[in-house]
């Protein structure tokens, strides 16, 4: 009985931490399933993945807007939520955190941004 209460801290401190790997996981996920197509070669004029200079400009809109260019589209080219229907709005805002992340490391190995 005593063991299991000196546990308990120990069990909810490894939950926190594996809840946050499970965000980024399903922001690459969702990434790689739906996004990968336009975004990794930067297919009609898409942003590429990581690259500094497309996104640019796009990041001081903020995330919030870019979430929501994602929910809505932006005609032509970008499908309304990237073309996943069956993505929650969580799982889309996980998948522009994993482009924005992506970006602001090569940014900060350049030294810009
Ligand atoms: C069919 C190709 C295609 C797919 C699939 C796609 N995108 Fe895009 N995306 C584009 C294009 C093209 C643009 C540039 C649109 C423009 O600025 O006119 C864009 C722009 C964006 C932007 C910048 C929006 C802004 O306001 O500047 C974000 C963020 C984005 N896409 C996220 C995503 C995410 C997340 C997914 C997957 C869930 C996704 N895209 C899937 C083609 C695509």
């Amino acid at each position: 009985m005593r063991l299991a209460y000196l546990l308990l801290p120990l069990l909810l401190v490894g939950c926190g931490e594996s809840t946050e790997q499970a965000e980024t996981n399903i922001g690459k996920e969702t990434y790689l399933r739906y996004c990968f197509s336009c975004h990794q070669a930067g297919v009609a004029g898409a942003p590429s993945l990581g690259d500094v200079e497309s996104w640019a400009p796009r990041l001081d809109k903020g995330r919030a807007a870019l979430l929501q260019s994602v929910i809505d589209g932006i005609p032509p080219a970008m499908p309304i939520r990237g073309l996943c229907n069956s993505c929650s709005d969580e799982e889309l805002a996980a998948s522009v955190d994993y482009m924005l992340n992506a970006v602001r490391e090569n940014a900060r190995d350049a030294g810009s941004l």
